[in-house]
C-alpha cells in the first residue's frame, strides 16, 4: 500500500496538495439573525494517493465541510485550494456524490449522467461516449434507458456515482454514500469502488468519505479525521497504516477500530480519569437522540456475561446488532448521567452504574429521574421553572427560545423532544402533546 500512495503521488506532482483548505469557519444565519458557527478554523490536506475518512455525529458540519471544499457553498472564513489554486465556485475536477442520490426523476439513467458533463462544454456525442463507458464502468450497462424509480436503491447510488466518474474527477467527495443502502449492497458498492481505486480504473488521484460507519472507515480509508460538534473540528486523527485488502477480524484492524470508538464515543471531560470531576455541561448542551426505553436494556446487557460490568464497543455493537446511530446516543447518555465510562475502547459500568444495574425497575426510574436533575442542566431547568411558576405550567415553547440561542432550530426542536421523552420517563415533568405544554400535572 505504502508503494501505492508513493507511486500515486508521484505521477500526480507533488508540488502542491491536491486540495487544501486553511482555517475554514462557517457560520449559518438563524432566523434571529445572530448566526450560528457551524465549522470553527477547520484545516486540513488530501494529499495525492490517500483515502480520508471522516467520522463524527451527525449535526457536526461534515456535509457542510464537503459542500465548501467543492466549492458548493462559501466558507465565511478561511480559504480552499485546489493544487494551489483557489477554490470560490465549483471545480472542475472535484466531483461529489451524495447520500440521498440527488438524480433528476425525469431523466433516465444515460441523461442523469451526461448531465455530469453539460457544464463542461463537451460536445453532445462526446457526453454520449463518455456517459456510457461511466456506465458500463459502474457496472449498470444495460440500464441506460431505465428512469430512477425503476431502479434499486443501490442501483440509483451506481448512477451517482457514475454521474461523479464521468468528469474524471482528480478528487471524489463521498458524502456517505452508503448510508441509505442495506448492509450487502453498501459492501458489494464499497469492494467496487476500492478495485476501481485499488487498479486505477479510474484516474481520481484523492478521495475524502464521510462515513456513519466506523467499520467501513478503517477498510476503506488511509486516515481517519474524526469530527466533534459544536462547533464543527477536526479532534483527532487515525492513520489507518494497514496493507490491502484488510481483515476486520485481524487484531491490528481491531485495535484501530477500538481507538476510533474510544474518540468517538468519549464526552469530553468524561473520560473516566479517577479523580477527575466531570467537566459540566450547560442548558443548550446537544442532548443525545438516546431512546431512553432502551437504556435499561442496555444496562441488562452490560452486566450479564460476557460483558460483567465492561464491553469491547465494537463488539457490544457487533453482539447487540446495533449501528453507530443507535449505540452512540445511549452511551453517551450513559455517560452523562455518571453511569458508564469510556476508554480504550471499552465501556464499563461505573459504581453508580452498577446500583442502577442491580436495582429493580421503580427504583431504576428513580434513580433515573435524580441522575437527571443531577446531571443534565435541561431536565433541572425545565423542572425548576415549573416549580416555581404559580400554575406548574409552561408552554415548550418557552424553552425552545433558549435553546435557539445555543442550537440550530431543527437541533433546537430535537433537544427538547429528547429531554422530553427523558422527563416523562422519569416522571419529573409531564407533557401535552396538543397543546405543546409541561407541567407537573398529576405528580
Ligand atoms: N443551509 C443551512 N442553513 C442553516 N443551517 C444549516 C444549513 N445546512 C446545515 N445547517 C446546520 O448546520 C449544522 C451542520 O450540518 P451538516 O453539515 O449537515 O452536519 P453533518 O453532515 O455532520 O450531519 C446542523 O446543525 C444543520 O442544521
Ligand atoms: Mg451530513
Amino acid at each position: 500500500m505504502v508503494d501505492l500512495v508513493t507511486e500515486r503521488a508521484a505521477s500526480a506532482g507533488l508540488d502542491a496538495p491536491l486540495l487544501r483548505a486553511v482555517g475554514i469557519s462557517k457560520t449559518y444565519r438563524t432566523p434571529d439573525h445572530i448566526g450560528r458557527l457551524v465549522l470553527e478554523r477547520v484545516d486540513f490536506t488530501l494529499h495525492a494517493g490517500e483515502i480520508v475518512a471522516i467520522l463524527g455525529k451527525s449535526g457536526a458540519g461534515k456535509s457542510t465541510f464537503l459542500r465548501i471544499l467543492a466549492g458548493l457553498v462559501g466558507p465565511s472564513e478561511g480559504q480552499v485550494e485546489y493544487r494551489g489554486l483557489p477554490v470560490t465556485d465549483p471545480v472542475q475536477g472535484v466531483a461529489m456524490v451524495f447520500q440521498s442520490f440527488a438524480l433528476f426523476p425525469w431523466l433516465t439513467v444515460l441523461g442523469n449522467v451526461e448531465l455530469g458533463l453539460e457544464a463542461q462544454g463537451v460536445s453532445a456525442a462526446e457526453r454520449r461516449r463518455r456517459a456510457v463507458a461511466a456506465i458500463d464502468l459502474i457496472g449498470l450497462d444495460g440500464f441506460e434507458n431505465a428512469y430512477p424509480k425503476e431502479l434499486s436503491g443501490g442501483m440509483r447510488q451506481r448512477v451517482g456515482f457514475a454521474r461523479a466518474l464521468v468528469v474524471n474527477p482528480d478528487i471524489l467527495l463521498l458524502d456517505e454514500p452508503f448510508s441509505q443502502l442495506d448492509v450487502l449492497t453498501a459492501e458489494t458498492m464499497r469492494n467496487d469502488l476500492t478495485e476501481l481505486w485499488t487498479r486505477h480504473r479510474i484516474p481520481t488521484k484523492g478521495i475524502l468519505m464521510v462515513s456513519h460507519n466506523i467499520e467501513e472507515a478503517v477498510e476503506m480509508a488511509d486516515r481517519i479525521l474524526i469530527f466533534s460538534s459544536d462547533p464543527g473540528r477536526i479532534s483527532a486523527e487515525v492513520p489507518v497504516a494497514l496493507t490491502r485488502p484488510r481483515a476486520p477480524e485481524s487484531a491490528p484492524f481491531r485495535q484501530i477500530m477500538d481507538q476510533v470508538y474510544t474518540l468517538l464515543t468519549t464526552v469530553p471531560g468524561r473520560d473516566g480519569r479517577r479523580g477527575v470531576k466531570p467537566a459540566p455541561i450547560g442548558t443548550g448542551y446537544r442532548l443525545p437522540d438516546a431512546p431512553v426505553q432502551q437504556l435499561s436494556g442496555l444496562v441488562d446487557t452490560l452486566k450479564e456475561p460476557p460483558y460483567g460490568g465492561r464491553a469491547d464497543l465494537p463488539q457490544l455493537a457487533d453482539g447487540e446488532n446495533l449501528v453507530m446511530d443507535e449505540l452512540f446516543p445511549l452511551i453517551e447518555l450513559l455517560q452523562l448521567l455518571g453511569w458508564a465510562n469510556v476508554s480504550g475502547g471499552d465501556i464499563e459500568l461505573t459504581a453508580e452504574g452498577r446500583l442502577y444495574a442491580a436495582a429493580d425497575m421503580l427504583s431504576r426510574k428513580q434513580m433515573f429521574a435524580a441522575a437527571l436533575l443531577q446531571h443534565v442542566p435541561l431536565a433541572a431547568h425545565i423542572r425548576r421553572v415549573l416549580d416555581e411558576r404559580p400554575g406548574h405550567r409552561a408552554p415548550a415553547a418557552r424553552f425552545l427560545r433558549e435553546l435557539e440561542d445555543h442550537l440550530s432550530e431543527e437541533e433546537a426542536e430535537r433537544v427538547l423532544e429528547t429531554v422530553i421523552n427523558w422527563g416523562r420517563h422519569a416522571e419529573i415533568f409531564a407533557y401535552d402533546y396538543d397543546d405543546e405544554v409541561l407541567s407537573l400535572e398529576n405528580f
